[in-house]
């Protein structure tokens, strides 16, 4: 049986950290690190997101500015609203929640947000930083993964990475990460062929495509660290990841599981890079 890598545990254990270089931070500088999450429309999951980071703000002491603009808000006043927080000095970090409606481009968006306030490192200039190695911010996601990675004393280096799923949240940011940590990187999609193949060769397997129970026991080989990134509601109602959990912890030497897995940790990735932010400036 697969040893669970729990994103409970590390989790709490980052957020005290920051917790206690918040309250530094605050007594050296007198003011707290702010963060502002614009929501725009109501899409339910979007709004659990973002109560969980409001939540998790107040946790670490970290002043949460919640801003959230009906559906019908233009981008003409959505680019307005960003311009503002841009020369906001209260605010260090500044995150557009996504998906945005259909009818506002996330790409001009994303770009008209101050790269050094840009905590999901989003921003083009962020992420060719990224590419090159020299970043301020990571994505939340894939850093996550990192620290649990880290946590558990698994080696990267010289080891057989596989990451299915090419987003730019996710999966095109973890292949730069696991690679700068000296593995060697498949980034595998929808149009990869003999996945399978690919899959079974990987030390260590990233799965982030959003389809339950995507990989099985027989796409992964004996002993594999398996990182699932997927959080999908069942039709009765409970949640899985894009891994068959039940069928993959027996072949794997260690699992993520969903929930708390990957999931906690993204949050907090959120409350670090909201303080480095903070103490850039
Ligand atoms: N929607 C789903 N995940 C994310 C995220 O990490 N950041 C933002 N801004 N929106 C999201």
């Amino acid at each position: 049986m697969a040893e669970l890598i729990s994103g409970k545990v590390v989790s709490a254990a980052c957020r005290e950290k920051i917790k206690r270089e918040v309250d530094a931070f605050k007594t050296e500088r007198g003011y707290a690190p702010g963060l502002a999450v614009i929501l725009v429309g109501n899409n339910p999951a979007s709004e659990v997101y973002v109560r969980n980071k409001h939540k998790a703000c107040l946790e670490v002491g970290i002043t949460s500015y919640q801003i959230e603009l009906p559906e019908e808000t233009t981008e003409e006043e959505l680019l307005k609203k960003i311009d503002e927080l841009n020369g906001d000095a209260c605010v260090h970090g500044i995150l557009v929640q996504l998906p945005l409606p259909k009818h506002i481009s996330e790409e001009r968006i994303i770009e008209a947000i101050s790269p050094k306030k840009d905590v999901d490192a989003f921003h083009p200039v962020n992420v060719g930083k990224i590419t090159v190695g020299n970043y301020q911010f990571l994505p939340c996601t894939p850093a996550g993964i990192i620290e649990l990675l880290d946590f558990y004393n698994v080696d990267v280096s010289g080891k057989s990475c596989a990451v299915i799923g090419r987003s730019n949240i996710v999966g095109k940011p973890m292949m730069l990460l696991l690679t700068e940590k000296n593995g060697t990187v498949t980034l595998c999609h929808s149009r990869t062929k003999n996945l399978s193949q690919i899959t079974k060769s990987a030390d260590i397997l990233v799965v982030a495509i959003g389809k339950p129970k995507f990989v099985t026991a027989d796409m992964v080989k004996d002993g594999a660290v398996v990182i699932d990134v997927g959080i999908n509601r069942l039709p009765d109602g409970k949640l899985s990841g894009d891994v068959d959990f039940e069928g993959v912890e027996k072949k794997a030497s260690m699992i993520t599981p969903v929930p708390g897995g990957v999931g906690p940790m993204t949050i907090t990735m959120l409350l670090r890079n909201t303080l480095t932010a903070a103490k850039q400036k």
